[in-house]
Formats: structure tokens, C-alpha cells, sequence
């Protein structure tokens, strides 16, 4: 563990402009310096760097954070890998002296197993650009294949001599311990015989990890052979979890950033050969099935995958097995399917670099459509055999989470498959439910406050807009929804007078509406009030003053609701899906909002008068209560049929 007083050291000396002005060109402008936003794609600068706070902001895709924050977001790194980072930068030494014994030895055995790591990859790159052999053999191979130099280099690609124990001789001779070589899976250690290298007689593929240091190699025999295995791969190390990984990150993550997609496919080589024909965003699962880990650490650098996979059975079905575990991270992919006996890399080949990009941008599908239309072939006019269809394709649905997202998704359902919607969303709502009640129980009644106040509740609360279960959720979510609507599409005109040509806007609406109700949630009270001073200014609201305000309460609400959480990307646009427009729906959803807040107060209120109507003895107040309380039920029963007209 590195020093409390040495990351305190570290955060003192670090400076919010300094380390960000490393990675972007910062600007001046006024007391901030603004440039344009290193995680996401834009060409007018929305990331904001305050120099006197020392945080950083976007506004574009809400990313914020103080200095190590942006370290680790940036680079990927941990938060001791970050420290570590912004330590070396300013010349601070890391002194790790607070470990036990125990902690430092596993300190140390890490710390052995990346160097010796590295070591091995110089081995085999010499080997490969030096020695007779490897340049006779390993390199003669990367030519005929057309691997570049560059290509050689980056990649740190490397050649294993065929000889029994050459590394482990070297290695040993260096001052490495035969220990180790094995802890790293270098080396075998046999009963009662001479250590063996792993690697013998094969071109070597090292496996970096974020941050670019080697933790394993993978490494492939020249001629292929049905005696022995065409790839042989590190074992699972202290340093290296295959299932954690994903080949190419370190040399892709850069331009998964600016590209906002990332291209997964499944070996080294077509990792390998599209960087060399200049796509650079792309990783390889290396043979796997994908793992949610993977997912996540794809996901830090962008949330969109696009899987390229041969077009054989086994590639169809390695697609489909990957396309729900990454709808389930909440991340947005497609599929596209080379023609048969095709991969990446002997399709870039073929075709070169230009035509393959088209390829992608041309074959690409949603898993709506690459299923449904693989499907499709077997399903044919079977009714039973389409209900089938239509449950799988529902079901995969309900795993992602946005539910703007599944809107679209339930949408384009029903348009290829020619059904009814709202059967759909029928189908998709009771899956759901039952998810809800399932973790409902599993939890039993330790359902934790902020779990349940979670993104999930607003999710269903939105799902509710589009289908007719009432699914209550917390009277503070439905006030937020609502002030975030007033925030957001406060400008938007509802309707327009056609004789005086007088415009309504969302918040002259919600203003007159709301007037003298407390909120539950006070500094969403004082955001209506801001809002309700601006408005009457200038009959406008300013997101801007908002998102600028001096408490940060404020902005940080008012920044995540401005983050692209409830809005789809730009992406989904552009590839002409279409998109239920929120927007549209803005003064039936108000309203409803309006009646639901209304409604959840009276409740309230009735409930208190409940209440008292316990505590008290005399007939004409009961009597008095009474009447009160069945005004209020009367509006509560009025509110709930208004609600229920209004789906
Ligand atoms: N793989 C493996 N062990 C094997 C075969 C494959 O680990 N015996 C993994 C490797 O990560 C490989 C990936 O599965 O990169 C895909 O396999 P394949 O397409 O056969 O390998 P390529 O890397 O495409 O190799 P090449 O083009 O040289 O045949
Ligand atoms: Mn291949």
C-alpha cells in the first residue's frame, strides 16, 4: 500500500491543468480553461477545467472528477496505479514501507512477474530481429504473412528459439530465479528432469495489459500441425487473468475513445492486421467466450461494441453468446458477419483497408436484426416457432437497461416481425416485473434506501410511461424526474395560441401548475425556484446558470441529468433507427407527472389524517376529520382516474 502521506504528497502537488494540459490544448476562457473533451468525440469544446477548484467537468458527456479521477478515467489505470502515475510525473518517491511482511513479499512477487515479463519480451524480440534463427524463421514467417515492420514493433511481436530451455538459461544467467520463471509460466519445471521454456520454436504474441506492461504471451506455432496446439497461451498468473483481459487493449484504447466503438474481434491476428491497415480500435476476446470483466473494461473507454466475427455457425454462435452479456452491461452492440470462411484479417487482406471499412459501416446490424434475420431462416411461417422468436427476442431486450433503449428495440421488433407492439411491451413488462419481485425476495426486506432509489426504480418509472403498470416508485424520483424535465425542456413550446400566436413552453406549464407545493427533496424546491426566477426574467430558463452554480449540489444534479443517461447517442441516430422522441412527449408526460405528485401528496396528507383519527376522542371532530378526509379521497379517486385515462 503506498503511503498516506506520500498520495497526500502526490494530490498536493498535482495540478488540475498542468497534468490535463498534457492530454488536450487548454484554452483560456475567463477563469476557466476549456478544450475539447478527451472522452468523448466533439468539435466544440464542452470540457471545462477550473483551475482555482482544481476539477474538471465536461458538459458534453458529464465526466468529472479532480485530477486523479482524470488520471484514472483517461489512462484506465487503478487508483494506487494513478498515484503512482502522477507521482512519477512530479518526481516523487513512492516508498512503500508500510507493508507487512506478507504484503511485501506479494509485493514483491508481482512486482518480479512484470519485470520478469519484460524481460522475456526483450528476449524474444531480439531473437526475432537478431538471432540467425528467428530472422530465418519467425520473421520470414511475419513477412509471407505481411506484417510490417511497425506493425512488429508496436505490438512487441517476438520469436521463442526451438530450443529446450534458451529463455530459462538466458533468464537464469540474468539473475532471475527459477522460481519465478515458473510462477510466470516461462518456464516448466519437470520431476526429476531439466527445466523446460514454454515457448519453443514459436512466434510470440505478447498479451499487454492497460497500461502497456506484457503479464502473458500468447504464441503460435509456424507450420500448423495437428500434433500440437496452434496457439499456446500463459497460464493464469498472479499478474494475468485471461478472463480480465482482452488483447489489444493498451494499443486500441486510444482510438476506442475517439472512435466511441470499439471492434472486438476473436485472434491475434486480426487484431494484428487491422491496425495495420490502420483500424486501430479494435481488441480480440482470444478464442474466449467474452466475460463481463471484459465487458467493463471495454466499456471505461467506450459503450459501443461492434463484434466482427466469421460468418460459420461458430462464429454466429460466439456472437449471440456475447451480444447479451454486453447488453446487459448497458452497452450498445452490433454484429457484423464476414462471408463464410472469412475473418477480419483475411478479409482486410483481400479487400484492403477502404472497402473493409465500408463492409463494417454497410453489414453492421443491431442484435435485433442479426438475430432475428439468422433466425428468421428456421422460423419460417411456424407460428409456434415465431412465438419462440418473439419470447427470445423479448427477453433479450428486457436485459438492457436504458429503457429508452428498449423502446427503440421493441419498436424495431415489431416492425421486422410485423406484430403489434404493445404485445411486445406486454411480453417485456411482465419479464420485468418478475425480475423486480425476484430481487424484491432475494433481498427480503433489506432493500436498502439508495438501492432502491436507484437508476432501475427510474428506469420502470419510465417503462410505466409506455405501458399500463403502476409501479410505484418514490415520491422524491418522481420530483426529481419532474424538476429535471423542467431543467432540460423547460424552452420547449407545447402549444401555440393560432390566434394571439402566444407560445407555451414546458415550464410556463409546470410553473403555473406546481405552484405551492413542498417539495420532499428540498434543493429540488430551490432548483424550482431558480428556475421560477429566471422564467419570470425572461421567460427562459438557462441551463447554463444552473450547471455553473456556485452550490455544488446543484450543479452536480443538474450536470448528471445533462449526462447522456436518458438520452440515446447520436450513434443510434445515424443509423437510422428510429427513435421515440421524448421530447414529443413532454406535455403528456408533465401532465402526468403533475397528477402523480399531486396525487402522492394528498396521500400523504390522507394517511396523517389517518392517523389523528386514532388519537382522538371527541364525535365532532372525528366527524369533522371524517368529511376532510373523504374531500381528499374524492380528489385522490378524481387524480387516479385522470391518471389512468391518460395512458
Ligand atoms: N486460440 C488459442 N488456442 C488455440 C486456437 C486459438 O488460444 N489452439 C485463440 C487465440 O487467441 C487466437 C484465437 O483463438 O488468436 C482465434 O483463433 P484463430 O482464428 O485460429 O487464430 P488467429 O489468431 O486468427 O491465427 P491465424 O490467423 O494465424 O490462423
Ligand atoms: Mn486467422
Amino acid at each position: 500500500m503506498i503511503p498516506q502521506e506520500t498520495v497526500q504528497q502526490v494530490l498536493q502537488a498535482a495540478d488540475v491543468v498542468d497534468v490535463i494540459g498534457d492530454f488536450v490544448s487548454l484554452k483560456k476562457r475567463g477563469a476557466n480553461m476549456i478544450a475539447c473533451c478527451p472522452f468523448h468525440n466533439e468539435k466544440t469544446p464542452s470540457f471545462y477545467v477550473s483551475p482555482s477548484k482544481q476539477i474538471y467537468k465536461c458538459f458534453g458527456c458529464g465526466k468529472g472528477g479532480d485530477t486523479l479521477r482524470f488520471i484514472m478515467d483517461l489512462e484506465g489505470l487503478s487508483y494506487p496505479d494513478a498515484i503512482k502515475w502522477l507521482a512519477k510525473k512530479y518526481g516523487i518517491e513512492i516508498i512503500e514501507k508500510e507493508f507487512t511482511d506478507a504484503e511485501l513479499v506479494a509485493q514483491n512477487e508481482r512486482e518480479s512477474l512484470y519485470i520478469v515479463h519484460e524481460y522475456a519480451r526483450d528476449f524474444f524480440y531480439k531473437q526475432l530481429n537478431e538471432s540467425e534463427e528467428g530472422q530465418s524463421i519467425g520473421l520470414s514467417y511475419f513477412k509471407e504473412r505481411g506484417f510490417s515492420k511497425q506493425i512488429i514493433e508496436q505490438f512487441e511481436l517476438g520469436y521463442a528459439p526451438d530450443s529446450y530451455d534458451a529463455l530459462t538459461q538466458a533468464a537464469l544467467k540474468s539473475g532471475y530465479t527459477l522460481q519465478t520463471l515458473e510462477k510466470a509460466g516461462l518456464t516448466i519445471i519437470r520431476e526429476g528432469k531439466s527445466p523446460i521454456d514454454r515457448f519453443r520454436g514459436r512466434v510470440v504474441f505478447p498479451i499487454h495489459n492497460v497500461a502497456g506492461k506484457p503479464v502473458a504471451f500468447g504464441a503460435r506455432v509456424l507450420k500448423v500441425d495437428p500434433k500440437s496446439p496452434k496457439y499456446l497461451n500463459s497460464p493464469e498468473t498472479e499478474i494475468y487473468h485471461k478472463s480480465n483481459l482482452v488483447y489489444g487493449i493498451f494499443q486500441a484504447k486510444v482510438a476506442m475513445r475517439r472512435d466511441d466503438v470499439c471492434y472486438l474481434v476473436e485472434g491475434y491476428t486480426d487484431v494484428t492486421s487491422l491496425h495495420q491497415a490502420g483500424v486501430d480500435n479494435v481488441v480480440a476476446s482470444s478464442g474466449t467466450s467474452l466475460t463481463k470483466e471484459q465487458i467493463q473494461l471495454i466499456r471505461r473507454f467506450s459503450s459501443n461494441i461492434t463484434i466482427l466475427y466469421d460468418g460459420d455457425a461458430a462464429g454466429i454462435r460466439a456472437s449471440l453468446r456475447g451480444t447479451s452479456l454486453i447488453l446487459e452491461e448497458g452497452m450498445n452492440v452490433r454484429v457484423v458477419l464476414f462471408p463464410d470462411g472469412e475473418d477480419p484479417d483475411s478479409y482486410v487482406r483481400k479487400v484492403g483497408s477502404e472497402d473493409f471499412q465500408k463492409y463494417i459501416q454497410d453489414n453492421q446490424q443491431d442484435f435485433i436484426r442479426f438475430k432475428t434475420e439468422i433466425s428468421l431462416k428456421d422460423v419460417g411461417e411456424d407460428p409456434i416457432k415465431k412465438a419462440g422468436l418473439i419470447t427470445e427476442l423479448v427477453e433479450t431486450i428486457t436485459l438492457i437497461p436504458d429503457p429508452i433503449k428498449r423502446a427503440v428495440f421493441y419498436q424495431e421488433t415489431a416492425h421486422l416481425l410485423q406484430i403489434d407492439e404493445q404485445i411486445l411491451l406486454n411480453e417485456g413488462n411482465k419479464i420485468l416485473r418478475k425480475k423486480v419481485a425476484d430481487r424484491n425476495r432475494s433481498v427480503g426486506n433489506q432493500v436498502s434506501q439508495p438501492d432502491f432509489a436507484s437508476q432501475k426504480v427510474a428506469d420502470l418509472l419510465i417503462e410505466t410511461e409506455k405501458s399500463n403498470i403502476t409501479l410505484k416508485a418514490p415520491i422524491q424520483l418522481q420530483e426529481e424526474i419532474f424538476i429535471r424535465d423542467l431543467v432540460i425542456y423547460g424552452n420547449e413550446v407545447l402549444e401555440k395560441d393560432p390566434e394571439t400566436g402566444t407560445e407555451i413552453s414546458l415550464a410556463s406549464y409546470i410553473l403555473d401548475e406546481i405552484t405551492g407545493i413542498n417539495f420532499e427533496t428540498p434543493i429540488l424546491g430551490t432548483i424550482m425556484g431558480i428556475c421560477r426566477e429566471m422564467f419570470t426574467e425572461n421567460q427562459q430558463i438557462d441551463t447554463r446558470k444552473l450547471i455553473s452554480h456556485e452550490n455544488q449540489e446543484i450543479q452536480q444534479l443538474v450536470v448528471n441529468w445533462l449526462s447522456p443517461r436518458y438520452e440515446l447517442s447520436e450513434k443510434w441516430v445515424q443509423y437510422e433507427i428510429f427513435v421515440p422522441k421524448y421530447v414529443d412527449r413532454l406535455d403528456e408526460l408533465a401532465y402526468r407527472n403533475i397528477l402523480r405528485i399531486k396525487k402522492e401528496k394528498f396521500e400523504s396528507e390522507m394517511r396523517m389524517l389517518y392517523e389523528e383519527l386514532g388519537h382522538i376522542e371527541g364525535e365532532d371532530e372525528q366527524d369533522q376529520l371524517l368529511e376532510r378526509m373523504s374531500k381528499l379521497k374524492k380528489i385522490i379517486m378524481k387524480l387516479a382516474d385522470e391518471l389512468g385515462s391518460v395512458i
